[in-house]
């Protein structure tokens, strides 16, 4: 009985751990990805540099997201718009999260994704808001 309580217990925590990394925020997230010296998200970042940095967000962005979010299709917010950006930014971070990936009026459920794990939908959104100028504290 102890040994079952004990593996029960392993499971949750490990459940509870993997729950917390994709719980990340997007500063959090920022963190995770870029190396310390390139975390400078005013937009100083050499262009090139940042695409390295966040490659992995940009290939799910420029494969699924910009058929919408590159153009500002059906009220989706444009990439580079930093203004509408922070606004979504500001309704905090896991409501966002929840919204990309359940879907939200004509956001669909992961982008049409559906193979893409939520962290990749969360490096994606984070390659959105550095790539709008998107302040990790406002
Ligand atoms: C079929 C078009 C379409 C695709 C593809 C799409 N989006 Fe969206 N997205 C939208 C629209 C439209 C909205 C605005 C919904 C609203 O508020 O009315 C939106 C809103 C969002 C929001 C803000 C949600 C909120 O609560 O304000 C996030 C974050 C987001 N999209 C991320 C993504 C990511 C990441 C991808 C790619 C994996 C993606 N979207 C692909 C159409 C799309």
């Amino acid at each position: 009985m102890n040994v079952f309580k004990g593996i029960l217990f392993t499971f949750m925590a490990v459940v509870s751990a993997y729950q917390k990394q994709d719980d990340l925020s997007y500063p959090e997230t920022i963190k995770r990805l870029a190396p310390p010296a390139t975390i400078n998200i005013g937009g100083t970042v050499p262009e090139k540099e940042i695409a390295e940095t966040f490659a992995p967000g940009q290939k799910v962005y420029q494969k699924y997201c910009s058929v919408c979010h590159g153009y500002g299709v059906a009220g989706a917010p444009k990439m580079g718009d930093k203004e509408s950006w922070t606004e979504r930014y500001k309704k905090g971070w896991q409501t966002l999260m929840n919204h990309a990936l359940n879907g939200y009026k004509g956001m669909p459920a992961r982008g049409h994704c559906v193979k893409c794990s939520d962290k990749e939908i969360r490096e994606a959104i984070a390659y959105i808001f550095t790539q709008s100028n998107v302040e990790q504290n406002e």
